[in-house]
């Protein structure tokens, strides 16, 4: 049996349809208060027929902090896809990120091991990875920078990293996947969805920081394939394209048929903007819309390489296709 973690999220949900086209049972954590709906608005994007397919997932609740429903849920467990972590930019949720990221991954791969799970695949980010100066295409060899990666949220996630690690030499098979800006369709409200809500609603600012993106159809596509496979204890970076977030915004405006953002905005006025935000936040007690990290992460400029996964086999959809995708099932979903 399956089981997959955060399989109420973004990467989990777009799993654990890919799972339901399959033979395997599979077994799915959510906590007292994930949105089951939100899943279902994720199936319906591929099939009108989801409800079967959804029936078929056995959901267990469960939290990754929580030894105690962790215990009944590795009942039977032959393979995990560990998807669930706590995404954040907001410094006040940086001990809450190391608790689930860091201790719930350790937690995760402790109970992999003693219920002999035969494979783990651990999806972690390309924050964990350092970051060049130079032009180089950043790979998996870059290992991790305390200089450079020095933010909350890729530390927890590198902390994640460390505990698959210490499981891979206690026995355990594991994979990691380092995927870039994913884009997908649901969660539009959140993360990355809400890229494309913005643009929808007239968003008229864009920065000309360059990163990886790569759509979430790939990322569970590649998570399969290696789960698969007999590739074991190995990470691999999951980017279809290095594109500007000015490319990104202008290609999701285009879609939508939409104006496109027209201010660029320069490190004089992200200074500004995150500084506003963060006095706004302490005012209202509502978390920043933008942090120091997030401005500046969307200035910078960093082109990372997947050549390493398509050594083996594995081909990445156009990002173009992507997000034209991704576009058409925002107004389906929003009608
Ligand atoms: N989105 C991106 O652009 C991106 C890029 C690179 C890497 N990643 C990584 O990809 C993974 C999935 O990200 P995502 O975008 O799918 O995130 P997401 O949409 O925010 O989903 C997070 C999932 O984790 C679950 N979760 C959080 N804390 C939990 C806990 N204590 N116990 C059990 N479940 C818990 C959430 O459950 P609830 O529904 O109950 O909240 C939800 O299902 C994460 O590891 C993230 O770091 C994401």
């Amino acid at each position: 049996m399956i089981l997959v973690t955060g399989g109420t999220g973004l990467v989990g949900s777009h799993l654990l349809y890919q799972l339901s086209l399959t033979e395997e049972k599979i077994k799915a954590i959510h906590r007292k208060k994930s949105d089951l709906n939100a899943v279902k608005h994720v199936f319906s994007c591929y099939n009108a027929n989801f409800e079967n397919l959804f029936n078929k997932i056995e959901w267990v609740e469960a939290n990754i902090c929580d030894l105690s429903s962790l215990e009944i849920t590795f009942e039977n467990i032959d393979y995990v896809y560990h998807c669930a972590a706590l995404v954040s930019f907001n410094k006040k949720d940086y001990q809450n990120m190391r608790k689930i990221n860091i201790e719930g991954t350790a937690n995760i791969v402790n109970f992999a091991l003693s219920a002999k799970v035969k494979k783990l695949c651990y999806v972690s980010s390309i924050a964990t990875i350092e970051k060049n100066t130079t032009n180089k295409l950043i790979d998996e060899k870059n290992d991790w920078n305390n200089e450079t990666n020095n933010y909350g949220y890729a530390i927890t996630k590198y902390g994640a990293e460390m505990e698959v690690w210490r499981g891979a030499q206690e026995g355990l098979n594991v994979v990691i996947v380092n995927p870039g800006v994913i884009l997908g369709s649901g969660f539009f409200n959140r993360g990355s969805g809400e890229l494309f809500t913005k643009v929808y609603n007239g968003f008229k600012f864009y920065t000309e920081g360059i990163t990886g993106f790569v759509g979430v159809k790939d990322v569970v596509k590649a998570m399969i394939f290696l789960m698969n496979s007999s590739i074991n204890n190995e990470r691999f970076i999951l980017v279809s394209k290095n594109e500007s977030f000015k490319n990104i915004f202008f290609k999701i405006a285009t879609a939508f048929g939409k104006k496109r953002p027209n201010i660029k905005v320069t490190k004089t006025l992200s200074s500004i903007a995150w500084r506003l935000e963060w006095v706004k936040s302490l005012i209202t007690g509502k978390p920043p819309i933008i942090t120091k990290h997030s401005a500046s992460a969307s200035l910078n400029s960093y082109k990372y390489t997947s050549a390493k996964i398509k050594k083996n086999g594995f081909e990445f959809e156009n990002l173009e296709t992507t997000i034209k995708d991704v576009c058409s099932d925002y107004t389906k979903l929003n009608k």
